[in-house]
């Protein structure tokens, strides 16, 4: 067991109730070592936030004396500890209660006077940043948070129901954070120095880490963590949220259980992965599937699949197992549907080429602007895999591979959706020819609260590809282009 859980199961575990009431950003000097968070109003960037609390916070959480002791706890233990925190004959337990004699014995030297309740907090609050991801641990814990991002040791900012706030948490200096980020990559074998400043790792629960640190990252150390969703949104949900309508979700099941090629498209945490997932709960239950993935993110309900991972290089720089290596690869394992993460290099041309020689039905993601836009980046991939095609060979392709791009935006409400569904139709001269299904209506304007009131509306054009399906038995529904839906008021997560 892992030693933050047994510090957890020793009744160790943050009170939420402990948690202090929301602070606003202007006032973050007051309670410094607490764990509660600031909402910050606006789904801005976090740097925006910090700049903007540069001028009124500086300084402040430096000379609150809780946090102040709480270092020197914390640098005493450190200074005692030396390498035997490393030791691996030492049991975990053996360490825990070694890491709690000795704080007990700091704690009990230290002038200042405490209470019972005081000293027991800070030992588990320094325990929990010696031995565990420290500040971190509470959010780790929380099921809402779906990102943790630390950038520098002040500025901890969390994702909860799509919408970022800045919490009160803090690293107690940058060297504490630089270890939270050493033990964090340590533990998977990797390492994180000068000569190799940023590094991909995930923790034992499957959340991604990607950390980088100074010089490449100029105001210190930055951490960003999404979280594993170990109950990922469904098909239901993303209605909900108004991520999609029910036509578009008929659209879409049509599309894939009658084994069209469909490419997600958008930006970095656009839902882009959650959509894929959806998409790949249509597959039916009885195709044998085989996903391929830098970093096992997919859950797929059906029964048979295989779960491919790709490989880093090691520490001495060989041994990497790359996508690619996993889409050829994949071609021989008698795959009825191939599944990739998302597209980012040369192995486009291996799934174009699968998809033009009877892999149809095949499913990915693509970081993109638009649907048009993701084409030309699948095929900047294709060159990349050094065929010298020619781009007229590549378009034409693109063009007879792909079937549908399903286009997501973060809008500025911070709310995820579907903004377009556009059909890859064909070539006109050496230009691949898109057409929108649906589109989001931005016309709608916004309501009070600043949530955009569109919805996803059909264009009208009825898809080239319904014939196709027509011969495979599959229909499509005649909601999906018939009516315009009638704009109601969405349900955002959180709101
Ligand atoms: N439609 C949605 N509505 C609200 N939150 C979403 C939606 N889709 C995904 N999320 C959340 O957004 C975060 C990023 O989603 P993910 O699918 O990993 O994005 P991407 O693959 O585009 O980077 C996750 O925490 C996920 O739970
Ligand atoms: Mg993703």
């Amino acid at each position: 067991m892992r030693l933050s859980d047994r510090l957890k199961q020793r009744g160790h575990e943050a009170d939420p109730a402990a948690v202090p009431p929301p602070v606003q950003t202007d006032s973050r000097g007051e309670p410094a070592a607490g764990d509660g968070e600031a909402s910050a109003h606006t789904p801005a960037a976090p740097a925006n936030h910090r700049n903007a609390s540069r001028g009124n916070g500086e300084g402040a959480p430096r000379t609150d004396p809780k946090r102040r002791l709480k270092q020197r706890v914390q640098e005493a233990l450190f200074s005692r500890l030396g390498s035997r925190m490393y030791d691996s004959s030492m049991s975990s337990d053996e360490l825990m209660s070694f890491v709690q004699a000795e704080i007990a014995q700091i704690v009990e030297a230290e002038q200042t006077p405490l209470s019972e309740t005081e000293r027991a907090t800070l030992a588990r609050e320094v325990g929990d940043d010696v031995l565990g991801y420290g500040p971190l641990q509470t959010h780790l814990d929380d099921p809402d948070v779906t990102e943790i991002m630390a950038t520098g040791t002040d500025d901890i900012y969390v994702e909860r129901k799509g919408r970022l706030h800045r919490t009160e948490s803090r690293f107690v200096s940058e060297d504490h954070l630089r270890r939270v980020i050493e033990r964090i990559v340590g533990e998977v074998g990797r390492r994180i120095d000068e000569s190799q400043p940023m590094v991909d790792a995930r923790l034992p629960d499957g959340s991604r880490v990607n950390a980088i640190i100074p010089p490449l990252s100029v105001d210190g150390p930055a951490l960003t963590v999404r979280k594993f969703a170990a109950d990922p949104y469904g098909v239901d949900d993303l209605v909900s949220f108004g991520t999609l309508t029910e036509p578009v979700v008929d659209l879409l099941r049509a599309c894939v259980v009658g084994r069209l090629n469909v490419l997600v498209s958008g930006g970095t945490g656009t839902g882009k992965t959650t959509m894929l997932n959806v998409l790949s709960s249509f597959v039916p239950n009885d195709e044998r599937i085989v996903t391929i993935e830098d970093a096992v993110e997919l859950q797929l309900q059906q029964e048979h699949v295989v779960r491919l991972e790709s490989r880093p290089p090691n520490i001495e720089g060989s041994g990497e197992i790359t996508i690619r290596d996993l889409v050829r690869n994949s071609l021989r394992m008698r795959p009825e549907r191939i599944i990739v993460g998302e597209v980012r290099g040369a192995e486009a041309l291996d799934m174009l080429q699968a998809m033009n020689t009877g892999h149809d039905g095949s499913l990915s993601t693509v970081h993109a602007n638009a649907p048009r836009d993701a084409l030309s980046r699948v095929e900047t991939m294709v060159l990349m895999a050094g065929m010298e095609l020619p781009i007229r060979a590549i378009r034409d392709q693109l063009a007879s591979a792909l079937d549908v791009i399903v286009h997501l935006t973060r809008l500025r409400d911070g709310t995820r959706r579907v903004t377009q569904v556009s059909e890859v139709v064909g070539m006109e001269g050496d230009v691949i020819t898109l057409q929108d299904l649906f589109t989001f209506d931005f016309s709608a304007g916004m309501d009070s609260e600043g949530y955009y009131q569109g919805q996803l509306q059909p264009t009208g054009l009825r898809p080239h590809f319904g014939e196709r399906l027509a011969e495979l038995g599959v229909t499509l529904p005649d909601r999906a282009f018939g009516e315009i839906p009638v704009p109601s008021s969405t349900k955002v997560p959180g709101v």
